[in-house]
């Protein structure tokens, strides 16, 4: 496992690096996307999305209403917003143990409002922050060793 840091220029760099990220799954994958509003999470999975194959990755949104979205593709790929759940106990209610398989990749968008409910799951732990207008500062954490980071510096 191991940690590394990104830099961001732009929304499209920010999808880029997901779809090189995404690419590189092999399924059950859970990754916990943390960040404040306009951080930039939704951009990046979106490119998740696509690099691991779904077919729908352009109609990715925030699913800040139905909380879980579904895309098909090469994994069944869920998207999860965290944004309104109060407590963890609404996070396990909401089935998450069911969406973990060998063939699904978890994608969950506002992972800091549930976050102690991550403590006992191994996943891919990514934190975005604002370091300008249109920078972001990516850490990554927690990421198999099978994943190359160099193919996400681009
Ligand atoms: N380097 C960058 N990476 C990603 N987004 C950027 C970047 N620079 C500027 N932006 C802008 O920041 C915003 C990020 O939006 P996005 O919806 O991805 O954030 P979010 O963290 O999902 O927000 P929310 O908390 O509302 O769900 C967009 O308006 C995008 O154009
Ligand atoms: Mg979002």
């Amino acid at each position: 496992m191991k940690s590394f840091d990104l830099v961001s220029t732009s929304p499209e760099q920010t999808i880029e690096i997901g779809r090189e990220l995404g690419k590189q799954f092999k399924g059950a994958e859970i990754i916990g996307i943390y960040g404040p509003l306009g951080s930039g999470k939704t951009h990046l999975i979106k490119g998740i999305a696509a690099g691991a194959g779904a077919k729908s990755a352009a109609i990715v949104n925030s699913p800040t209403f139905v909380i879980i979205n579904e895309y098909k593709g090469k994994f069944d790929i869920y998207h999860i917003d965290a944004y309104r759940l109060n407590t963890t106990d609404e996070f396990e209610a909401l089935g998450f143990d069911d969406y973990c398989y060998p063939h699904s990749v978890v994608l969950i968008e506002w992972a800091d409002k549930i976050d102690s409910a991550l403590q006992s799951v191994d996943y891919i732990r990514i934190e975005l922050s604002h370091a300008g207008q249109n920078l972001r500062k990516i850490h990554i954490a927690n990421l198999p060793l099978h994943i190359k980071c160099r193919h996400l510096i681009g």
